[in-house]
């Protein structure tokens, strides 16, 4: 998969270098190219950044680096990458859309600045791109640079060979509408916390079945959201 970050802070991106995403770019599982929004300015100040028509507080990102940056790192061929731009006015990002781009060949992020980016981008982007707009979650972070990092590492580790054990990826918060169970490794007795005696039981059964419970419950009290789609789509649970 290949997968390109536009940013004017591209250093923010250099966590993807680590961990199993470092490795999976290493191992050539993964194409991540990072890229400087300023290398598509012209300006000895490299201005990337405007006032807004019609005031108000802060600045707008210009369409002119945008629609040089887009240009460069549309396909070749007339096959359409998906551009994503994270913020917090977007569609909400779920594992569900993860599992959705990481069939994708190509992916292009674009994080945004300031206010934003001039709107007039998203309409000349959907000439070359499937144009997404994904937010993490109701709140505001001052750029995108920090979506890009969790969407990505959401998306790659869903990619055959990102993740050494592929069955950790099954029992998963979000895959199948219920929270993880929680988990204990040794020692048995930690400081006088215990762990819970059917763990150490050895019957496999009975341990599932305990597992099970402790995601409906922890569904029900943490999420209730959640809980509520489960019921209604498992009736008989
Ligand atoms: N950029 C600013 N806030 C954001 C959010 N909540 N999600 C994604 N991108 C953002």
């Amino acid at each position: 998969m290949r997968l390109d970050v536009i940013s004017i802070f591209p250093e923010y991106l250099s966590p993807l270098d680590l961990s199993l995403i470092g490795k999976a770019r290493r191992d050539g599982l993964l194409d991540l190219r990072v890229h400087d929004l300023r290398t598509w300015t012209h300006d000895r100040h490299r201005t990337v950044d405007d006032t807004p028509y019609g005031g108000g507080a802060g600045m707008v990102m210009k369409p002119q680096p945008w629609s040089e940056a887009l240009d460069s790192l549309a396909a070749d061929d007339d096959s359409r990458p998906t551009l994503i731009v994270p913020g917090p006015g977007g569609e909400r990002f779920t594992q569900q859309i993860a599992r959705e781009l990481a069939g994708k060949e190509r992916l292009v992020f674009a994080c945004g600045r300031y206010e934003g980016i001039d709107e007039r981008v998203y309409e000349y982007a959907a000439r070359d791109y499937d144009v997404r707009v994904l937010s993490l979650g109701d709140y505001v972070l001052n750029g995108g640079e920090v979506a890009v990092l969790a969407m990505v590492e959401a998306i790659a580790r869903l990619l055959p060979g990102v993740i050494g054990n592929a069955e950790s990826l099954v029992e998963e918060s979000h895959e199948d509408g219920l929270l993880e169970y929680p988990v204990y490794t040794k020692p048995a007795d930690w400081n006088g916390l215990v762990v819970p005696e059917i763990l150490l039981s050895g019957d496999h059964g009975r341990i599932a079945a305990w597992r099970h419970q402790q995601r409906l419950e922890r569904t029900s009290a943490r999420r209730p959201d959640m809980y509520a789609a489960y019921r209604l789509s498992h009736p008989d649970a």
